[in-house]
């Protein structure tokens, strides 16, 4: 048999297995995840090992619990904002598909029905949560204008991009979330059932990333990667302006003053806590990084990482 046939089988199979497991676990909104409970705010959201809260020294136990929510909440809709363009993508990609592999076309279909889903729970969570606390939230981005910007970039980048997100939701439900006994149980229950679904959208990301890298020429890799780090730069935009958002809004709500200093440092740790969730805990990822590295040269490599630096 032909190298490449049995590669084709391969890859085949391997979209085929998300398939099965996509049919095995599928889960609804609300017969499975809500049934008809809220958000308990005696517990916390988001867990110690995402929302870094123990290195809010200043912060009370209680104001500590606060601040999980109000990450938590921003968790919740950063993956609503991440998912339109994740959803566009896949979309797009399964063109390739159309009048070819059609397992792989099932896959990516059955991929973009979920992070329809996804983003229509996301949104019913910010609904729920924006009714439990007080008024004042802000979410700075605007998840179609991130998408078009996104987008523009190269497909190389845009899955690289992909491909980190749906591997770090992983790390951050099992090593993260799963462990903490003291978390609201709806919102543990929120991200136990987002990460069975992400757990195939992760194996497709690499499937289809890896067929898009061997699309293009050596110059055509080279972009691609200024691109991604130009995604991540953006990313980081994001971040600050929200982490400067959350810092406000749980200084107003907090139940005392905070001065312009411990203001600051709010901020200032929140954006440490959100590039870890967001950027630095997948780039730490050991199958991210495995992906990455088999992708790109020792002098890209060095690129990435002089980006990320900054961000240390
Ligand atoms: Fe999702
Ligand atoms: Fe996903």
């Amino acid at each position: 048999m032909q190298t490449s046939t049995m590669a084709t089988q391969v890859e085949t199979g391997r979209y085929a297995r998300c398939i099965e497991v996509s049919k095995r676990i599928r889960w609804e909104i609300e017969r499975d995840v809500f049934h008809g409970r809220d958000f308990d705010y005696r517990h916390k959201f988001l867990p110690d090992g995402l929302s870094k809260v123990g290195e809010f020294t200043f912060l009370t136990d209680e104001e500590k619990r606060l601040l999980s929510q109000v990450q938590g909440r921003t968790y919740a809709n950063i993956f609503g904002l991440v998912e339109r363009f994740i959803n566009a993508k896949v979309l797009e990609i399964s063109r390739d598909h159309w009048l070819g592999d059609q397992t792989a076309l099932e896959a990516l279909i059955r991929f973009s029905d979920e992070e329809l889903k996804h983003q229509e729970m996301f949104r019913r969570i910010e609904t729920m949560i924006g009714a439990g606390m007080p008024d004042g939230y802000v979410f700075t981005p605007d998840p179609n204008a991130v998408a078009t910007v996104v987008l523009s970039k190269s497909t190389w980048a845009v899955l690289g991009l992909t491909c980190h997100i749906e591997l770090f939701t992983q790390a951050h439900y099992k090593q993260s979330i799963e462990p903490d006994a003291e978390l609201s149980e709806l919102y543990k229950d929120v991200f136990l059932f987002h990460w069975r679904e992400e757990s195939q959208h992760a194996i497709l990301d690499e499937l289809e990333w890896r067929r898009e890298h061997e699309r293009l020429g050596d110059e055509e890799r080279d972009r691609a990667v200024d691109d991604l780090i130009d995604l991540v730069v953006a990313v980081d935009g994001i971040l600050q302006a929200q982490s400067e958002a959350d810092a406000n809004y749980f200084c107003m709500i907090a139940n005392r003053v905070f001065d312009a200093g411990e203001r600051d440092r709010v901020r200032d740790g929140l954006l440490r806590a959100y590039r870890w969730q967001y950027i630095l805990s997948g780039v730490q990822e050991p199958r991210f990084s495995g992906i990455l590295c088999s992708l790109i040269n020792a002098a890209q490599v060095d690129r990435i990482r002089n980006a990320l630096l900054t961000l240390i």
